[in-house]
């Protein structure tokens, strides 16, 4: 089974397999960083069941939601009653369905150790953000539980918090950041043999003006 397909099979349990694997405190300290504002534009990519877009939504930010899965989104529409705040779109994160320049602030909660190529997602991300708006990524930290694979479909086994910042740094980001998020992300395999416990990175960057860009600075 594939991504999408494991993804379309588990929408309707993802909100309680979800708080299971890692608490809303990861959402407070991604929002708290990018320092939302009311009135403001952001894309969640990978967007599940909405757990990110919740956050943002209570703050006063339109959303575009952005899944693979359509089981996902089909969830996330039940449970936000078809809210005016949240633009559903079905798409791939290194495709995205958003124009160039478009957000404020870009989130990718636990997405990119499932994407085929993190660095194609990170320059996409980065394409659809305004000049200034902000790249909010939170995922695994690096780690050895193989079992997350077979089970979860995970493509990559967490992130080198060093590769993170040259993916960032080649996109034309500038003031990175990459640091703890101040939880573990934690999982029991199905034999229950093996049980892992993974901190979670927050990474985050300013997308760079234009001009700087073609300067080189
Ligand atoms: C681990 S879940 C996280 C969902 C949500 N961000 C959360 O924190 O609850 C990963 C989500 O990314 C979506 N996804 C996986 N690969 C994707 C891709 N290449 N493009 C867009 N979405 C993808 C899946 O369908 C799933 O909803």
């Amino acid at each position: 089974m594939g991504t999408k397909s494991y993804f379309e099979e588990v929408a309707p349990q993802w909100d309680k397999m979800r708080q299971s694997f890692f608490s809303e405190a990861v959402r407070e300290k991604a929002l708290r960083v990018a320092g939302v504002q009311p009135g403001k534009i952001a894309a969640d990519i990978g967007a599940g069941t909405g757990f990110m877009t919740e956050g943002l939504v209570e703050r006063g930010v339109r959303v575009i939601a952005v899944d693979l899965a359509e089981a996902m989104l089909k969830e996330m529409k039940r449970k936000f009653k078809e809210s005016e705040t949240i633009d559903y779109r079905l798409g791939d994160s290194e495709h995205l369905p958003v124009d160039d320049d478009t957000v404020d602030y870009v989130f990718g909660n636990m997405v990119l150790h499932h994407v085929e190529s993190p660095i194609k997602a990170i320059r996409e991300m980065v394409r659809i953000l305004k000049p200034g708006g902000i790249l909010i990524l939170t995922d695994l930290d690096e780690h050895r539980f193989e079992f997350l694979k077979h089970e979860h479909r995970d493509r990559w086994m967490g992130f080198k918090r060093e590769s993170l910042k040259e993916w960032l740094r080649g996109a034309h980001l500038k003031n990175i950041s990459v640091d703890c998020a101040g939880e573990n992300c934690c999982a029991a395999s199905s034999c229950g043999c093996e049980s892992a416990s993974i901190s979670i990175f927050i990474a985050s960057g300013q997308k760079k003006l234009a001009k700087s860009i073609a300067n080189g600075v």
